[in-house]
This record gives C-alpha cells, sequence and structure tokens, in this order.
C-alpha cells in the first residue's frame, strides 16, 4: 500500500460525500489533510478533530472556490499551515438541474461558476507553487455524464466537460515540470447529491449499470489514491472513469 506521509493533499469541498472519503483514505495513508468547506464549520472541525485522534495532521480552511480571492486565500493558508502542497483535488461541486427550457440563466451562471471557474481558480491558484516545486498532482472530479450528456443536466454537463478540457490543456502545459493533471469521471454514486433524484429515476440509472450497483465514494478516493501516488506517475492528461461499466 502506498504512504503519503509527509504529503500535504488539499481536498476541496472536502465534510461530505466523494470528498470526506477521499480525505479519510488519504489520512489514513498517512498524509496531511487539508478540508475547504463552505459553510459547514463545525462539521469540518469535527473531522480534523478525528484525523488528529487517530494520529495524523489536518487542518480545516473555509473558502468558496468560485472566488479567486478566496481560493487564494486556500492555497496561501495550507502552505503556511503545512509548508507546501503536493497533491490538489478539485472535488467541489454542485448541480442546478432543469430541462433547458426552463433553465434559468443565474443556475446556469453559478453552477459554471462554481465546477469550472472553481477548478480553474484553484488549479490557477496552486501550479505557482507547484512550479516552485518541482512536482505536484491535480486531480479534478468530473462526471460520467460530462462523457455522454444528460437531459436536465445542460448547465452540469457544460461545466463538466469544461473541467475535461481544462485538465488536457493544463496537462499538456505543466508535464515538462513534473506536474500531473488528471480527471476522475464518477458515474452513479452515492452521496447525498444523488440522494436527491426520484426513486423511479435511480431504478432507471441502475438498468444502464452492468456491475448492478451504484459506486462508492470509496470507490473514487481509492483511484484518486493511484493517481496521486508515484505508481501513476507516468500517467497524466486523463480522464479515468469509475462508472460500473456504465460507458
Ligand atoms: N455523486 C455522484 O454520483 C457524482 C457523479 C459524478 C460526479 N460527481 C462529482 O463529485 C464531486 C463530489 O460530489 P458529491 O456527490 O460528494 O456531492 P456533495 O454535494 O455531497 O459534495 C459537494 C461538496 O462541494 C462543496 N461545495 C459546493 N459549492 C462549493 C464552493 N463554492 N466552494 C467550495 N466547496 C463547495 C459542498 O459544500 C460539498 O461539500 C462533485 O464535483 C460532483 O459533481 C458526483
Amino acid at each position: 500500500m502506498n504512504s503519503f506521509k509527509g504529503k500535504t493533499v488539499l481536498i476541496t469541498g472536502g465534510t461530505r460525500g466523494i470528498g470526506k472519503a477521499i480525505a479519510q483514505k488519504f489520512s489514513s495513508l498517512g498524509a496531511n489533510i487539508v478540508i475547504n468547506y463552505v459553510n459547514s464549520k463545525e462539521t469540518a472541525e469535527a473531522m480534523v478533530e478525528d484525523i488528529k485522534r487517530n494520529g495524523g495532521n489536518s487542518l480545516s480552511i473555509q473558502g468558496d472556490v468560485s472566488s479567486f480571492e478566496e481560493s487564494k486565500t486556500i492555497v496561501e493558508e495550507t502552505i503556511k499551515h503545512f509548508g507546501k502542497i503536493d497533491i490538489l483535488i478539485n472535488n467541489s461541486g454542485i448541480t442546478k438541474d432543469n430541462l433547458m427550457l426552463r433553465m434559468l440563466e443565474d443556475d446556469f451562471d453559478r453552477v459554471i461558476d462554481v465546477n469550472l471557474k472553481g477548478t480553474w481558480n484553484m488549479c490557477k491558484n496552486v501550479t505557482r507553487h507547484f512550479l516552485k516545486n518541482k512536482s505536484g498532482s491535480i486531480i479534478n472530479i468530473t462526471s460520467v455524464v460530462a462523457l455522454i450528456g444528460n437531459a436536465g443536466q445542460a448547465n452540469y454537463v457544460a461545466s463538466k466537460a469544461g473541467v475535461i478540457g481544462l485538465t488536457k490543456s493544463l496537462a499538456k502545459e505543466f508535464g515538462s515540470r513534473g506536474i500531473t493533471v488528471n480527471a476522475v469521471a464518477p458515474g452513479f454514486i452515492e452521496t447525498e447529491m444523488t440522494s436527491k433524484l426520484p426513486d423511479e429515476a435511480k431504478a432507471e440509472y441502475l438498468k444502464q449499470i452492468p456491475l448492478n450497483r451504484f459506486g462508492t465514494t470509496e470507490d473514487i478516493a481509492n483511484i484518486c489514491v493511484f493517481l496521486a501516488s508515484s505508481e501513476a506517475s507516468y500517467i497524466t492528461g486523463q480522464v479515468i472513469s469509475v462508472n460500473g461499466g456504465m460507458v
């Protein structure tokens, strides 16, 4: 098993769902964990305490990734506390689903701002630091729907497809500097985000999954650990699908 002792992992939106599982997994492998959150201060602080109780190192930082200034602060605070960042996981994401004819301009803008601009903000602020260190790994969480489209999610799909383009471009810009940039495209993962869907919609999704189960947050955490490990040092600019065979 990989050890991440001495490595610092910054996870955006790390207090629940996929982000929380990623934080817990890296923490179990010895990494210093930075949990970014927007509103859930108490949950974030409880996670930090939990990690420390188990012998790990952790810090929580409030900040909205859609704000360039706040993203900058998240990166600066992490470096101030742990001295460096080795792995950035852009996990924050929101949905504001509706069919095109009913989708409001504000719902398009906000989803793009958090999912795509937020990822760009974090990448922009961390890459200068990675260049100085001549190493670093960025993992952007996109989605299976970015590969195939989805009715009722034009804003979300556009944002996540944008994240794939951003990932591939940054991989080309920074490859020669020892920095890898990859994306993970989860399929249907059981979290609070997907719990909002009606039961009939979930049943329809399940029919499309050859492995006949929804994914777990650990399924996503496991691939993030691999992509951030030295075993994956020759992998960059890729989109890794974790979807039970759905696509
Ligand atoms: N659950 C799925 O089936 C699934 C499938 C494909 C992709 N994803 C993606 O995986 C990621 C995690 O999803 P999840 O299911 O755990 O969802 P979730 O809603 O449980 O978690 C999203 C996290 O992002 C945080 N967040 C929202 N806006 C933010 C902002 N402006 N700044 C900082 N943090 C912010 C939230 O507070 C929350 O902690 C998201 O990017 C999502 O789009 C999820």
